[in-house]
């Protein structure tokens, strides 16, 4: 009896602490964890477990990719708020398989009809209604849905509808999060009333569910009614309404104008490896590529990963990238964006410009001074299902939880993304603004991005996808993990938890994560030596990312923990 009994516990614990493999090659078993997964045939990886569990529900479904990503989307609209939205934008990148290119869905907000180059004075709040661009991501989701969708759209929505309706359990991330965001709030009357906890009179804990029942009650009116119940149905007379009361500019004529546009993605190679990335108007794809080409003749793995001399080389390859950001990017439909960005003969000779053992000084590369400030909140998410078709999608409020406006009786958060303008046309200078025209205000516009969405291939077949949020550090968060898989042959997970560092041209500094390598902390101090201006950071990005193994097939999802991440799969 105590034998059996022993043994008992023995094939529990077994059970208990086995990996999510040993389910998935017996029976086709939903996963959920919050650090790595690795199984057969579809996974989904984001910032909240809802969100990824309703996704990979979708793909269990008989879903594709593309369906799981747009059910992702509405489910973190609800659970993930800081970022999550229908009141947003942002793009996702879309490698069907075989059948078909890869392609981009741009759904940026635009600037409204009544937008001006001169709307903004220094040093006004950016939690107004003026700060609002017109929101694309709901018409982003249909039109992937549209070209590449199986399920139908109800099925997509309604998971978030019952999500915001029956209340989800708060992980102590987002717990933090609010609590932290209402301190902060305080003239924010709807957002106290929706997101408080009673009214505001208690903290939220972990544990604790939250309900949203105006947001399911949106969510709804797009599940029944489609897309236009967003632009030019109950929602879109809400969302005016909230405009006229707090002076904001859009108009119904500015939402049933927008529209999400497809796109080819940026392409690149690095060691035989096809990549493909965000568009203008994001800069991510373009500078990425920029700064792989810059890189691949440089053979950073002959140097050590965390040497001075590979960690001086892409130091390098930043600062030139986002100074052609700068000089250059915008809305491509207002704008001749120079094909050169992306080319290998081009890279080359920035290359060769890049001293060997000395810092450049960024204002040596043009004679602009510092971009504007920008929000590190946004969110990515990585998808892929049962027949290699991928999903990499980063959306955005801009700020965490955008302008902090709730849209009365919709629920909703409003972006503040007019923000990623560049703000004076003509004024640049040291306090951190820029005034290049490429991304100067107009009606109908779409402001920069860096959101860098990236889906890397082999034969065919994709092999990484990837993507974070973080203002412009996303871009350097996406080298960060590409470098590590395709360069240093590091395991996804490895890749997504090593250190990181950003240099974006100005302010002429670098911002290196704290780290326990003493490799990497060595390093750093020959970087000082080298005259590189150095400063430490708790946290740059989350790069929820999926590696698939090319031999075996099998999906291994990081859920990058630095913040709020959970991977599901099957
Ligand atoms: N608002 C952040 C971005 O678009 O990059």
């Amino acid at each position: 009896m105590k034998v059996n009994c022993v043994r008992f516990v023995a094939v529990i614990l077994m059970l208990v602490t086995a990996p999510a493999c040993v389910f998935a090659q017996r029976e086709v078993t939903k996963e959920a964890v919050r650090g790595s997964i690795e199984v057969e045939h579809g996974v989904v990886v984001s910032a909240q477990r809802d969100a990824s569990e309703v996704g990979v529900d979708v793909l269990m479904r008989g879903g594709n990719a593309v369906d799981a990503a747009v059910a992702t989307a509405f489910a973190l609209a609800v659970t993930h708020p800081e970022a999550g939205n229908i009141g947003g934008g942002g793009f996702m990148l879309v490698f069907p398989g075989e059948a078909r290119a890869p392609v981009c869905v741009d759904y940026r907000e635009t600037a409204p009809a009544a937008a001006t180059e001169t709307m903004f004075t220094p040093g006004e709040s950016r939690f107004t209604c003026k700060y609002v661009g017109v929101p694309g991501t709901v018409r982003g989701l249909e039109l992937a849905h549209r070209e590449f969708g199986k399920l139908p759209w109800s099925e997509l929505v309604s998971p978030a509808v019952q999500l915001a309706e029956e209340g989800f359990a708060l992980d102590q991330y987002l717990a933090d999060s609010l609590n932290e965001l209402l301190k902060e709030s305080p003239d924010f009357a709807e957002l106290q009333r929706v997101y408080g906890k009673d009214g505001g009179k208690a903290e939220w804990r972990e544990g604790d569910r939250l309900a949203l029942p105006e947001l399911a009650t949106s969510l709804r009116a797009i599940a029944e009614h489609g897309p236009n119940a967003f632009y030019d149905g109950v929602v879109a007379e809400q969302l005016v309404a909230e405009m006229t009361a707090g002076e904001g500019l859009i108009s119904r004529d500015d939402l049933r104008g927008y529209q999400a546009k497809l796109r080819e993605p940026i392409r690149g190679t690095y060691r035989g490896y096809h990549i493909f990335a965000a568009p203008p108007p994001s800069s991510g794809g373009i500078c990425l590529v920029e700064m792989l080409n810059i890189l691949e003749p440089l053979e950073l793995r002959r140097h050590g990963r965390h040497s001075a001399e590979a960690m001086h080389f892409t130091i390098e390859a930043m600062q030139r990238a986002f100074c052609d950001r700068a000089r250059h990017l915008g809305d491509p439909d207002f704008n001749t964006i120079p094909a050169e960005l992306t080319d290998k003969a081009y890279a080359k000779q920035l290359m060769e410009a890049i001293p060997a053992w000395q810092a450049t000084q960024s204002e040596t590369l043009a004679p602009e001074i510092p971009l504007a400030g920008e929000g590190p909140n946004t969110t990515h998410f990585s998808v892929i299902d049962a027949t290699g078709m991928a999903v990499a999608n980063t959306y955005t409020l801009e700020e965490s939880y955008g302008a902090r406006i709730v849209v009365r009786g919709a629920g909703f958060l409003l972006n503040n993304e007019m923000g990623d303008f560049n703000p004076q046309p003509g004024v640049t200078n040291r306090t951190g603004q820029i005034g290049t025209s490429a991304n100067i205000i107009a009606p109908g516009k779409r402001m920069l991005s860096s959101m860098c969405p990236v889906i890397v291939a082999q034969d065919g077949r994709a092999v990484l996808v990837t993507g974070s949020p973080g203002g412009r550090t996303i871009i350097n968060t996406v080298l960060s993990v590409v470098l590590g898989v395709l360069e240093y042959e590091l395991d996804v997970r490895s890749a997504v938890d090593a250190p990181r560092w950003h240099h974006q041209w100005l302010r002429d500094e670098t911002i290196f994560e704290r780290s326990a390598d003493s490799a990497y902390r060595a390093a750093i101090q020959r970087l000082k030596l080298m005259g590189h201006k150095t400063k430490l950071t708790d946290v740059q990005g989350s790069a929820h990312s999926i590696y698939i193994d090319k031999q075996s097939g099998r999906r291994h999802g990081a859920a990058d923990v630095r913040r709020s991440g959970h991977a599901a799969g099957y």
